[in-house]
């Protein structure tokens, strides 16, 4: 149907149109109601050809036709005086069931003004006046195809607009979370480099407390101070391990595991020992639970013994004098090594749980980094396991570490030199 109405389309539009692939909406379907057959007749020879003509006979019948969509459909001409329902009836009720659809109504000269009335309950796109000529009539079915054409195209348009939308939204949440990852890996090297910095001071000092420590083992000083000494540098020397993982790691390499057969129960010795240089821990009740009868892991006894601490430290932060804290190892139904830290305390800020595990997620203001969780959960994965936070039965957080046993298939520990690069995100933390 080219536009008959002499308007021209905006060109803007046209090629809206085009771009967005908007196909052609028009049907070709007419639709001609008139109770007399002569009348039909008539407009149906002038029609055909050019249009696919259906037909009915009574308001009614074109009702039914024209709702139940069996037929294409573009415009509707129906005679005004047929018995039963009129042509505007006919309109009014095709104007909300079938919107999209152009009506025209033929009429004669005495109807005119009862028609004036119904003009607006009808909205009908023309009146033709008996007797009609035929390029009057075909010119108003042309021009009322234009107008059906444009709605529905307008209609489409707004669809695939509401969609573009709703895809540009996406792109932009993309977007957004791109820059916040980038964000994330600017701090995280910034840290690195900060790491290297700690790592090299950290370094010179041990190396002056090593001599004092040789120094020590000649003078007869309390076995109990060398012991004391002798843990504050093992500390540190787990510390600088810490460093240079941290710094390993914000270089974009692999966490590389030394690995070893590892018995839980001696990870959770060692972590306690470690942790009981903290003034704090002689001031909580900490139950330890540290069988000796576990299945040994395939696991970096450092890297692991520093998860646990870095749990530990956690629980005493979080806790009173005099409060409770356990630390356990023990077998999970499924085979695998559990490791529990947990406590009294008021369990994790809600405001904290979603990312409790990434970096920088700290409820302790200047007092903390936000780093232990992050790195522990590192470590975990690293090993093929999980880590994973709860409320606990002594009220406050409660930490699960669950570790795949070792020669327990794919999911194990993977060491140095295995070959894969990247963490490849296995075994998802909650
Ligand atoms: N046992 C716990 N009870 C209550 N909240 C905890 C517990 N453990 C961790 N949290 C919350 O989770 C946050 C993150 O812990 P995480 O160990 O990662 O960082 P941090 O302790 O703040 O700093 P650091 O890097 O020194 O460990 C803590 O700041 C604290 O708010
Ligand atoms: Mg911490």
């Amino acid at each position: 149907m080219s536009p008959g109405n002499g308007i021209e389309q905006d060109p803007r539009i046209t090629a809206l149109v085009e771009r967005l692939g908007v196909g052609p909406t028009l049907t070709g379907g007419i639709l001609l109601v008139d109770d007399e057959p002569f009348n039909l007749r008539v407009l149906r020879d002038l029609l055909e050809g050019r249009w696919t003509v259906h037909q009915a006979s009574t308001g009614e019948e074109a009702l039914a036709v024209a709702v139940a969509g069996a037929v294409p459909l573009d415009v509707v001409v129906a005679d005004q005086r047929m018995p039963g329902m009129s042509g505007v009836d006919l309109l009014a009720e095709l104007r909300t069931r079938r919107p999209d659809v152009a009506g025209i109504v033929i009429t004669a000269f005495a109807d005119m003004q009862a028609l004036e009335s119904a003009i607006n309950r009808a909205q009908a796109f023309r009146f033709l006046r008996k007797p009609w000529e035929p390029p009057d009539v075909l010119q108003a079915i042309e021009q009322a195809g234009d107008f059906v054409a444009q709605r529905r195209t307008i209609g489409r348009l707004v669809e695939l607009l509401a969609r573009r939308e709703e895809e540009l939204r996406g792109s932009l949440d993309r977007l957004r979370s791109q820059q916040e990852t980038l964000l994330h890996l600017e701090r995280v090297s910034t840290l690195g480099r900060l790491a290297s910095g700690i790592a090299h001071d950290l370094r010179n000092v041990l190396i002056g407390l090593r001599a004092a420590e040789g120094e020590l083992q000649q003078l007869d000083v309390a076995r109990d101070l060398r012991e004391f000494l002798g843990l504050g540098l093992s500390q540190v020397d787990g510390l600088l391990h810490t460093l240079q993982t941290l710094r390993e790691y914000s270089r974009g390499g692999t966490l590389e595991l030394a690995l070893g057969t590892v018995e839980p129960g001696r990870l959770v010795d060692d972590a306690v020992a470690i942790s009981r240089m903290d003034l704090a821990f002689r001031r909580r009740r900490v139950d330890v639970v540290a069988p000796r009868d576990l299945p040994p892991l395939q696991a970096d006894r450092q890297k692991l013994t520093q998860v646990l601490v870095n749990l530990i430290r956690n629980a005493l932060q979080a806790t009173r004098d005099g409060g409770a804290v356990g630390v356990r190892a023990g077998i999970l139904p499924g085979g695998e090594v559990e490791l529990v830290v947990e406590d009294d305390g008021p369990g994790v800020p809600p405001s904290l749980r979603e990312r409790l595990f990434e970096p920088f997620a700290s409820g302790k203001g200047e007092l903390g980094l936000g780093m232990g969780l992050y790195m522990a959960r590192l470590v975990v994965e690293r090993h093929g396991g999980r880590i994973a936070a709860t409320r606990g039965a002594l009220g406050g957080a409660r930490f699960e570490v669950a570790l795949p046993v070792a020669g327990d298939g794919a999911r194990g520990a993977r060491g140095a030199g295995d070959g894969e690069g990247g963490d490849d995100g296995e075994g998802r933390s909650s």
